[in-house]
């Protein structure tokens, strides 16, 4: 009884704790204090993109030290591992967003922000052209920025290997934008299939959800989709119960590439139980506006033409190169040979160009497309630059108390010990080891509440999948999530759809 009583009281003094915590983190950032004015005369610091890359450089960098300007198409932060589920309404899309304001806003200097697109870089003349496509004003205005240092992380767009009809027809699953698309369009299939006086052939086709892709994103994509189906649309539209489906199609011999054979395993036959369809060794060759034309193996060897009709297109094969970034490459002799974007070296300085560093999806260090990857580069640069400037902070001291040393002999002793002191503080800062990735492990959604995991564990690796490890998913993405108020609205949000299940009024 007395175990009883204490566990009660440390688990409500804990709750307690938690919720004064988090009001104390909303009161700071509702009350910021006065930001110092950025200074022009420092260096111009530009930074393109506001993902995980970027995003990360800012939140630790010092912004006093440099004249910063963050310019990107998008005026916030996206958390991408939640925006499989903005698709079907278990988070709604403002849950995973924070405005680049709020972020700038806490740094101790002032930094500007522009909403527009960076179109090409001038390396030579250390300018970028910036295009703003204002819907206020009607058109678009180019101008030009000029940086002393530059950070690319304009991460990658959707790759469609050129296949007819894929950019015409598919949905893509990266920016908030998609997800809402393929939200409207599920019940749009939804509503429709349901209209009277349709064919079977018609109604089976609008049913079929096909997700091209079998990696991390098509996975997940598919998995949220068919919980969708099972534990809301089903409910509401019974008539729909042996007609909706999900078909995952993917070249490679197995889904989730990245991931330990156990996992893999794991995944396709919770896929059965789920009644998800995965085609794997099948490539989709074309697209139309109701079809998909896919080359499958089968399993004699032997190659066949297969054609899905289907209602919904989502197309998750990959990244592909910005046009920004293949621009620059061709300005740079050095980079004559990158293919996948810039090539970085131990520091994320794009090789063969001065004062411009590349991190994220659009930088290529050796390391996989992946949040994780860009936030560790966009820290590792934080701390570099910011070393960057006390060295300079250092040196101007030192230049200072030598010359000092000419003009007042008598006062030596002192100025030395104070130019020797200097200078090891100089060496500490100047020891910055070259970017090194940690890999924490990889996660993914799997459907019905099961979650695949390969944590890294010391030197080895754990991997597990089920019911206990959708909860170390959530835990872990929830703790991942950028702000107080990130966290809070995406337990609302969990906590609404589970209650009252998914909202399907379509927008
Ligand atoms: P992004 O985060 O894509 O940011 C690029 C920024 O550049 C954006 O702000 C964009 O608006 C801006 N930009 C684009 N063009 C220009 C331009 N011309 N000028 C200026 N700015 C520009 N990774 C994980 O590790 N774990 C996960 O669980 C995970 N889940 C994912 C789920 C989905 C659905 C997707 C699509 C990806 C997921 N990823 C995950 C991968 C991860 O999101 C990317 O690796 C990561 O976003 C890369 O960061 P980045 O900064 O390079 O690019
Ligand atoms: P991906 O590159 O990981 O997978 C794309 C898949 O599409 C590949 O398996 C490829 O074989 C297949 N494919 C390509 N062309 C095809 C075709 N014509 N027909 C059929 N299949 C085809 O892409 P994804 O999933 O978008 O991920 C991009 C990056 O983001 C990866 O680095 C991934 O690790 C990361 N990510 C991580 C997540 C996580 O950790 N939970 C979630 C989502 C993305």
């Amino acid at each position: 009884f007395r175990v009883l009583k204490w566990t009660w009281r440390l688990t409500y003094l804990s709750l307690l704790g938690g919720i004064g915590y988090a009001g104390w983190l909303i009161y700071e950032d509702r009350h910021p204090v006065e930001q110092i004015e950025a200074d022009p005369t420092k260096k111009t610091l530009v930074i393109l993109g506001t993902g995980w890359g970027s995003v990360s450089l800012l939140k630790k960098l010092d912004t006093e030290n440099y004249n910063v300007i963050v310019i990107s198409p998008r005026n916030y932060f996206l958390f991408t591992p939640l925006l499989p589920s903005c698709t079907t309404g278990t988070i709604e899309h403002r849950s995973i967003m924070e405005p680049i304001r709020s972020i700038l806003r806490q740094k101790k200097a002032r930094a500007k922000f522009y909403e527009a697109e960076a179109t090409s870089i001038d390396p030579e003349r250390k300018v970028i052209k910036v295009s703003d496509i204002s819907e206020v004003r009607g058109d678009t205005l180019e101008t030009e920025v000029a940086y002393d240092m530059l950070v690319i992380g304009v991460g990658a767009e959707n790759s469609t290997f050129g296949i007819p009809g894929v950019k015409e027809h598919s949905c893509f699953l990266k920016e908030i934008g998609d997800a809402q698309q393929i939200r409207k369009r599920i019940m749009d299939c939804v509503e429709t299939a349901t209209f009277k006086d349709q064919s079977p052939e018609e109604i089976e086709r609008l049913l079929h959800m096909v997700v091209v892709g079998g990696g991390p994103t098509g996975v997940e994509f598919a998995a949220e989709l068919q919980d969708f189906f099972e534990q809301d649309i089903k409910k509401l539209i019974p008539e729909l119960a042996d007609r909706f489906r999900v078909t995952l199609i993917e070249a490679l011999p197995n889904v989730l590439p990245s991931f330990s054979k156990h996992l893999i395993e794991y995944t396709e036959s919770t896929f059965k139980e789920e009644k998800i369809d995965i085609k794997t060794k099948t490539m989709v060759k074309k697209v139309t506006n109701k079809t998909v034309e896919a080359e499958a193996t089968r399993p004699d060897g032997k190659k066949e033409t297969v054609v899905m009709p289907y209602g919904l297109l989502v197309w998750a094969t990959g990244n592909a190169v910005r046009g920004i970034v293949k621009d620059l490459i061709a300005k740079i002799p050095a980079q004559k040979d990158s293919r996948r974007g810039l090539a970085v070296n131990e520091y994320l300085v794009v090789q063969g160009a001065r004062d411009i560093w590349a991190v994220g999806d659009c930088a290529v260090a050796g390391y996989a497309p992946t949040a994780q990857v860009a936030s560790q580069e966009g820290s590792f640069l934080a701390r570099l630059f910011n070393n960057m400037a006390k060295t300079e902070q250092i040196e101007d001291n030192i230049r200072e108390l030598s010359s000092s040393l000419n003009v007042k002999p008598g006062n030596s002793a002192e100025v030395t010990r104070q130019i020797e002191e200097y200078e090891r503080q100089l060496r500490r800062i100047k020891d910055i080891k070259p970017f090194h990735y940690s890999h924490q492990g990889s996660l993914a959604y799997i459907g019905s509440e099961k979650a695949v995991a390969d944590i890294s564990w010391f030197n080895g690796n754990f991997a597990s999948g089920g019911g206990l490890t959708f909860l170390f998913w959530r835990s872990a993405y929830l703790s991942m999530c950028f702000s107080t108020r990130n966290r809070l609205l995406v337990i609302n949000d969990w906590l609404k759809s589970k209650v009252f299940g998914r909202d399907v009024s379509r927008e």
